[in-house]
């Protein structure tokens, strides 16, 4: 069956709602056409359907939205997600080096890929960019296990010249094998290929540089890191590169800021730093329930807004407390809070869906439900637990969609829809991830 129609409530956004008007998309009774994993129609049922006469339509109790999209996640820390005690310097020692180390081994990668896969569409996420390990392995065992499901995914092996003894490469056996790894992956199906220095602490200079020359010799790949999370990880930055205006200066030098890098946290930014993000196009990937767990602080989403910066959500795993983007959600609205922002549930779902795929490029494709775009989708139950049914009873769509993301998680994705193939259904019945 080639042509297939989805019918139920459509919900998503054309832009960030935060920047123009007119970027809610929804559908009461909606009508999703994908023909060969695409949307070709999308609209009110009463105005698609009589445009497909004898179209095979599924009806899907719920609300469906664009799959979640992931911009900052580590597959090698699943294992390791409520691991107790630490702030950031002490937790990766403690619990995150020791856990990825066991990734030298590449049967060990592809197990943890395959979980971490079913894992995310369990919880309705459909893209993500993600952190291998320092092991090129860990990046074939994870694109082979992202191709085998088709999904559309971003990766790349960890850059860490100075790590700790047994996680460490060299700047040049770091160049060769993202080399190596770009040619044999970026681009190829739904793939793409991310540079990923660790952070600027665990990087000599020359591997920075070596990543900055990655970069420019490859247009096409994602610079993926992580940017001002921790106050005791920022006093170290400036004590390593005294020279640098502030810690995204340090990236900039070698040549690692552009409007193709995704930066985690970006949680303590000056004025210098927002200025310079917005000047380049560059993204912060905001990780609310990571910054809560390791005692980061709070992302300030007014001072990203005043400066236009452009921003997505990610669960960030192991730090995160869930893979959940709707969890996730409801933590930055309860995080906004402390830095004076109330951020709408729209807001949230657009960083979510299409701010996200706006930072990882791939907003052509996925990420807003409409026509041309590939078809995944979530479809979420606002009855999940008997006290959302209570709280959603008669509510608004905005309401239910706050809801959803204070009070939901990978209870609430009844399925989850890939090139408009059922890759998770909740309730067992069809093709399970
Ligand atoms: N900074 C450097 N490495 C990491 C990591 O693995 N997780 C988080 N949250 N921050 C980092
Ligand atoms: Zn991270």
């Amino acid at each position: 069956m080639t042509v297939q129609g989805f019918r139920g409530e459509i919900l998503s956004l054309r832009h960030d709602p935060a920047e123009s008007p007119n970027a809610v998309r929804h559908d009461a009774d909606g009508l999703l056409v994908v023909e060969h994993g695409r949307i070709v129609a999308r609209g009110a049922f009463a105005d698609v359907s009589p445009r497909f006469p004898g179209l095979n339509v599924k009806a899907l109790d719920g609300l469906i939205v664009p799959g979640f999209i992931d911009a900052h996640v580590h597959y090698p820390q699943l294992d390791r997600i409520a691991s107790h005690g630490e702030q950031l310097l002490d937790w990766l020692d403690r619990h995150i080096f020791p856990a990825e180390k066991a990734f030298a081994d590449p049967a060990h990668a592809a197990e943890v890929a395959e979980a971490f896969l079913s894992e995310l569409l369990r919880h309705g996420t459909t893209s993500a960019l993600v952190f291998g390990t320092v092991h090129a392995a860990s990046v074939d065992a994870f694109f082979r296990a992202a191709e085998a499901r088709g999904l559309r995914m971003a990766c790349g092996k960890v850059l860490m010249d100075l790590g700790p003894e047994g996680l460490k490469d060299t700047a040049e056996s770091g160049v060769s094998e993202s080399e190596a790894l770009i040619r044999r992956w970026h681009g190829r199906g739904r793939l793409t290929y991310a540079v990923t220095p660790r952070f600027a602490l665990t990087s000599s200079d020359a591997q920075l540089a070596g990543a900055g020359k990655l970069l420019a010799d490859h247009p096409g790949v994602l610079l993926h890191t992580h940017l001002s999370e921790n106050t005791r990880e920022i006093a170290e930055v400036a004590a390593r590169f005294p020279d640098a205006a502030d810690y995204l200066d340090a990236y900039d030098r070698f040549g690692l800021v552009t409007d193709r890098s995704v930066f985690a946290h970006g949680v303590h930014l000056p004025d210098r730093s927002c200025e310079r993000l917005a000047e380049t196009g560059a993204g912060v990937a905001v990780c609310p329930s990571s910054n809560l767990f390791l005692g980061s602080g709070m992302f300030d989403f007014a001072q990203a807004e005043r400066h236009g910066v452009r921003i997505g959500l990610g669960s960030d795993i192991g730090a995160g407390t869930s893979l959940s983007l709707l969890h996730n959600a409801g933590v930055a609205y309860q995080a906004g809070l402390f830095k004076d922002y109330r951020l709408d549930p729209l807001r949230a779902l657009w960083l979510a869906t299409g701010g996200s795929a706006r930072l990882l490029h791939i907003d052509g494709d996925v990420g807003m439900l409409a026509e041309g775009q590939e078809a995944d989708f979530v479809v979420l139950d606002d009855k999940a637990t008997p006290l959302l049914a209570r709280r959603t009873a008669g509510a608004s769509v905005v309401e239910r969609l706050f809801a959803l993301q204070v009070l939901g998680d990978d209870r609430a994705v009844r399925c989850t829809y890939v090139l408009g193939q059922c890759a998770w259904d909740r309730d067992g019945v069809g093709q399970k991830a």
